[in-house]
């Protein structure tokens, strides 16, 4: 391995990942793992050279209270104790370290070298995913998102062909995105990519859907079953590759995470179709994930994309989705894309598309009355996406937007912009 690890020890703290960024702010790598990690898996993580006991308030994890294993003391690794009254311990602090306790601590106690950079961290997963997988097949759906395209080049870059990437066009991505995919990862990175058009048996399937949730979960479902007819089609392959990232970790890792809404993954395949998971991303924050994308030689464009929902356009065309409204969606959404990015706003704002909701209202064309949809455009900036505030776009950027919908989406007669935050708003209409 090429990089020193510090590795926290998660005892029900909040504040793990922000010590996980502070350590590697300073050029140190650092993962966290659970409170009951065993000498043994601290070995095999390999060069651990040193570990954070970070226990918040009150050491409790889904409920219980948690300890760690003491036999992790006997190892001769330099430990640092954040609010855990654990004599054992070389050293004991009270509240979260700042800086320059952490410094003292990495490169003094520690002697670890400032050696985390994107560069090293992909040779690391390169010989991981190497050991881990040898000379057999890894399986990926490749949606064409942040996540899932990094996973794939990196896992091009170290099993090239035994990789078999599966791409399932659900007719709810935006305009050319499909094709997009199969451009880079066929056309130039040369990747072994099957493409299924599957939008006809989505629309199909979500004719009448109307409830948001069953929405979801009719996309999510159909989507796995369409993953696994492909994957029921291919011989030997063992591994499933999956662009978990961090902080899919911690919002569906424990027992008291409330479920907002269901997330939509290839997770819930079938019993007898057991793969083995290959998670290169899963210790990344998102913006790593986009540092490891350009450093692997994917476009800027794929690596810096806003974020998309699973279910895609799916969401956005609200109430039960018909084709003209899905068409509305996906070309004003193509429009404000071209517009934002014109007014240099694609790289300013956080998240930004349209909405069209299933309800008509009355205009006037060609001097005669017609009955048509809308479009809502959102336009937000977050942090976290838990909270998000509006961009106040200019009016002329607006208005240029506004008579592009109207002259070119067809349907439609009236544009609205949303100006709320989230909460109490989400950031999606469904
Ligand atoms: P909300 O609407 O909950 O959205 O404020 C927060 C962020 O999550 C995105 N989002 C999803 N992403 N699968 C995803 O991968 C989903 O099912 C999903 N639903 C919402 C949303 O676009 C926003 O950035």
């Amino acid at each position: 391995m090429k990089q020193d690890l510090i590795v926290i020890l998660d005892l029900g703290s909040t504040q793990n990942t922000v010590i996980a960024r502070q350590i590697r702010d300073l050029g140190v790598y650092s993962e966290i793992h659970p409170h009951d990690i065993t000498v043994d898996e601290v070995k095999a993580l390999k060069n651990v050279k040193g570990i954070i006991l970070n226990g918040g308030e009150n050491r409790v994890v889904d409920g219980q209270e948690v300890e760690v294993r003491t036999e992790l003391y006997d190892l001769g690794i330099p430990m640092l104790s954040v609010d855990y009254p654990q004599s054992k311990c070389e050293k004991k602090l009270s509240s979260l370290p700042d800086q320059e306790t952490l410094k003292q601590f990495i490169f003094e106690e520690c002697g670890v070298e400032a050696n985390w950079n994107m560069k090293n961290f992909i040779e690391d997963q390169v010989e991981l995913i190497r050991q881990q997988v040898g000379d057999r097949k890894v399986l990926l759906a490749l949606s064409g998102g942040v996540d899932s395209s990094v996973v794939a080049a990196m896992l091009i870059k170290a099993i090239g062909q035994q990789l078999v990437c599966v791409h399932v066009n659900h007719g709810l991505m935006r305009k050319n995105e499909s094709e997009s995919v199969v451009k880079v990862f066929r056309d130039e990175l040369h990747a072994n990519l099957i493409y299924v058009d599957a939008s006809e048996r989505f629309l199909g399937k979500l004719e009448n859907v109307a409830d948001p949730e069953q929405k979801r979960k009719t996309i999510g479902g159909e989507f796995i079953r369409v993953f696994e007819e492909e994957a029921r089609k291919l011989e030997g392959i063992d591994f499933l590759g999956q662009g978990t990232i961090y902080p899919d970790i911690i919002e569906s890792g424990t027992k008291t995470a409330k479920m907002v809404k269901s997330h939509h993954n290839v997770g819930g395949l079938p019993e007898d179709l057991k793969f083995e998971l290959v998670e290169p991303l899963k210790q990344l924050f998102k913006d790593e994930v986009r540092a490891c994308g350009v450093e692997l030689g994917l476009p800027h464009d794929m690596v810096y994309r806003q974020p998309f929902p699973g279910p895609g356009l799916g969401v956005r065309c609200l109430g039960a989705i018909t084709r003209d409204r899905l068409e509305a969606v996906r070309e004003s959404d193509a429009i404000l894309r071209e517009e934002f990015a014109r007014a240099g706003l694609d790289k300013k704002v956080w998240q930004y598309f349209t909405v069209v909701p299933d309800f008509k209202s009355v205009g006037m064309k060609n001097n005669a009355r017609v009955f048509e949809y809308m479009v809502i455009i959102r336009a937000i900036n977050t942090i976290d996406a838990m909270t998000a505030s509006i961009e106040k776009v200019d009016w002329d950027v607006l208005e240029r937007i506004t008579e592009r919908i109207l002259a070119e989406v067809g349907n439609v007669n009236r544009v609205c912009y949303d100006m709320s935050p989230k909460p109490p708003a989400t950031i999606e209409f469904e």
